[in-house]
């Protein structure tokens, strides 16, 4: 691959997030939107008019046929994110994946082993990990101006319109908060302070027995706690808080692609670093595939696949507390 040609990417699966992704995918130099598949001819014919696609398809398995394809960004609800990622990974085909990586450990553990077996890239697309404000927060926390973190306490919450069809509440497509949002204070929790070595869950569910609210206590090594909160039900302010020894670093709503975060020490406002960008905020994860990719290098160094497993586990962990399973997918 010339280090002059543009990355080519290829969409699976084009919803909502497909669009937003499509869009940021616009604003980055050194990519195009080569290739976009759907299960349905006319959305991906719409979809590649809208947003000038040269290749359109009406299957998942068409595309990947399709020449020059160099990554697929797998945009499918949460219940496909597996087969659809082993698909690619079997061709060599690189791939950047929506979380949660697969349903439950054993998914994102064949994930992993099969990018593996194929020497073919594989990340997560936790696009959280490369906003410019969130780095911010993680380098303020490890220069030390707050001190050893203690705990932190982050939520995630807006109020979904209950629809028994839609993603949200369908078990099939695996609904629920903790999976579809939870995840990103789990997240948060699994970067500060490492993996849970005891964990408290408490959830409230819908009539499709998916989980509608999930209230989480971490406790971690040396007695750090997170308290984590998601939910279908209200608006939160989805913000996060690290309390450390002699400080706190708030990270602004929406905490999972902040653009402003600030630093208290000792109680008092000491400085806050607003860093807005255009776009949705796909594009560093983007960035970050691309320049992996170029480098050849199997997985990202910032979202190692170490990292998904080390997800999919806790949130598994989280499911066991609250008895929230997803009987097509999880192995008993
Ligand atoms: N990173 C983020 O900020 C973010 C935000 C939202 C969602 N996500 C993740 O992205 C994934 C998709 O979310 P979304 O909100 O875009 O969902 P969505 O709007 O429901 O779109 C999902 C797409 O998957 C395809 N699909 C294939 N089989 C399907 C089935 N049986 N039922 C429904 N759709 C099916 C459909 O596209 P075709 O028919 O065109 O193939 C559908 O449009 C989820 O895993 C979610 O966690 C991430």
């Amino acid at each position: 691959m010339g280090i002059q040609r543009k990355m080519n990417w290829g969409i699976i699966g084009l919803g909502k997030i497909a669009r937003k992704f499509a869009a940021d995918l616009q604003i980055v130099p050194d990519a195009r939107l080569h290739a976009v598949a759907s299960t349905s001819r006319e959305r991906s014919t719409a979809f590649a008019q809208q947003f000038n696609v040269p290749h359109a398809f009406d299957s998942y398995q068409a595309l990947l046929e399709c020449p020059d394809l160099d990554v697929v960004y797998i945009a499918t609800p949460h219940t496909l994110h597996c087969e659809n990622t082993l698909m690619c990974l079997e061709r060599k085909i690189p791939v950047l994946c929506e979380k949660p990586a697969g349903m439950n450990p054993q998914e994102v553990h064949k994930m992993v082993t099969t990018a593996t077996l194929n020497h073919t890239f594989l990340m997560e697309a936790m696009w959280t990990q490369f906003i410019p404000a969130f780095k911010k927060s993680m380098s303020l926390l490890a220069s030390g101006v707050i001190g050893k973190p203690l705990s932190i306490k982050a939520d995630f919450g807006f109020a979904a319109p209950y629809n028994v069809d839609g993603r949200a509440f369908n078990k099939d497509l695996g609904g629920g908060s903790l999976l579809d949002i939870g995840i990103y204070p789990v997240f948060l929790a699994l970067e500060i302070f490492g993996q849970p070595i005891d964990i408290q869950a408490f959830a409230q569910f819908s009539p499709t027995a998916v989980d509608t609210t999930c209230a989480i206590l971490f406790k971690h090594e040396k007695g750090a706690l997170s308290m984590l909160h998601s939910t279908f039900t209200s608006l939160t302010n989805t913000e996060a808080y690290i309390y450390g020894e002699q400080g706190t670093i708030h990270i602004h709503p929406r905490f999972h692609h902040p653009e402003k975060i600030s630093l208290h020490v000792q109680g008092k406002p000491v400085k806050e670093f607003s860093m807005p960008y255009q776009g949705n905020g796909y594009q560093f994860e983007i960035e970050e595939v691309n320049r992996c990719l170029r480098k050849k290098l199997l997985e990202s160094p910032l979202m190692p696949l170490e990292k998904s497993v080390r997800l999919a586990e806790t949130l598994y962990k989280i499911r066991e507390k609250i008895g929230l399973v997803y009987p097509k997918q999880d192995v008993l």
